[in-house]
């Protein structure tokens, strides 16, 4: 069955550098992601497109080999990917980060001087040329947090993010409401939250189907549908490990159908 992502998050590690005292993952754990729980997402799973995907954490410059497998692996594999992202506490200049998304724009770029021509043949030139404009850079975002309960970020490492960048686009997370805090992990305060599996949507479009939620796949290699638990809750409220689970069987048990697609039962989904 062809799947079409809208949304995934990878945790590169869950080793950190700072203890926040509002962080929603609880204490770090020396555990960073295995480059085969990447390759069983991409290869278990008959993946057409995934319109983004981000590398949160624990602290993703402590474990940049595995963002850098990871765009090396869509690269050479021409697969089809919207943009990509990282949120880091910006204690930490990487430059295997900057130099693997700065590559992933690239290939972006390439794809949209390739494509915008062909599919829009009746446009003008001027028109054709707008878009190809639009279309470039900007594919990959990295995300300072920047609110009041990160240490701060120094500007000597942002300077350097910025010089080293090549049409990224960098930005930061403001002043943290209290509303928006969630009381889970190393957080004793915020909102109460309650760690539980949310219902991924899911629509049929051609002949693929398309998942409109997120898919959160842990350091430990399992997926879950929620990404603001601790480890722990996400270790034991999951849809499944990686190498034991497809995605279309985490449609069966854990899929809500939008736009009047049929609920998908394990015979559908029956090579
Ligand atoms: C879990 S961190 C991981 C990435 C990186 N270590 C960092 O801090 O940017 C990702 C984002 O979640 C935010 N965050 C952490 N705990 C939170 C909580 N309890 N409620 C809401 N957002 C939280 C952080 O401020 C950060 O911007
Ligand atoms: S919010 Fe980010 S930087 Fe702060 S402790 Fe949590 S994972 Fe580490």
């Amino acid at each position: 069955m062809k799947l079409s992502l809208n949304d995934v998050a990878f945790e590169p590690t869950r080793r950190c550098n700072l203890v926040c005292h509002h962080c929603m993952r609880g204490p770090g754990q020396n555990m960073d992601m295995s480059p085969k729980f990447i390759d069983a997402f991409f290869e278990r799973n008959d993946i057409e497109y995934i319109n983004h995907i981000c590398f949160s954490g624990g602290e993703p410059t402590l474990n940049p080999e595995i963002i850098t497998y990871t765009i090396e692996k869509i690269i050479n594999e021409k697969k089809a990917v919207g943009s990509v992202s990282t949120v880091t506490n910006g204690q930490i200049f990487s430059k295997e980060i900057v130099d693997a998304f700065n590559h992933f724009n690239q290939y972006r770029n390439r794809q949209s001087i390739d494509e915008i021509p062909k599919k829009y043949q009746a446009c003008s030139e001027d028109t054709i040329r707008k878009l190809i404009k639009d279309n470039t850079d900007n594919h990959a975002r990295i995300t300072f947090s920047k609110d009041q309960y990160h240490k701060e970020v120094p500007s000597k490492i942002e300077e350097l993010y910025l010089r080293e960048s090549q049409g990224l686009k960098i930005t930061s997370t403001p002043y943290l409401e209290q509303e928006k805090i969630y009381k889970t992990g190393n957080a004793t305060f915020g909102r109460d939250f309650d760690y539980q599996l949310d219902q991924l949507r899911y629509y049929e479009e051609k002949d693929s189907y398309v998942v409109f939620d997120l898919l959160y796949l842990t350091a430990s290699g399992y997926i879950t549908t929620e990404g603001m638990g601790t480890y722990q809750d996400m270790d034991q409220i999951n849809t499944g490990h990686v190498s034991n689970v497809t995605i279309p069987e985490i449609l069966v048990d854990y899929g809500t159908p939008i736009f009047k697609t049929k609920k998908l039962t394990r015979d559908d989904i029956k090579r």
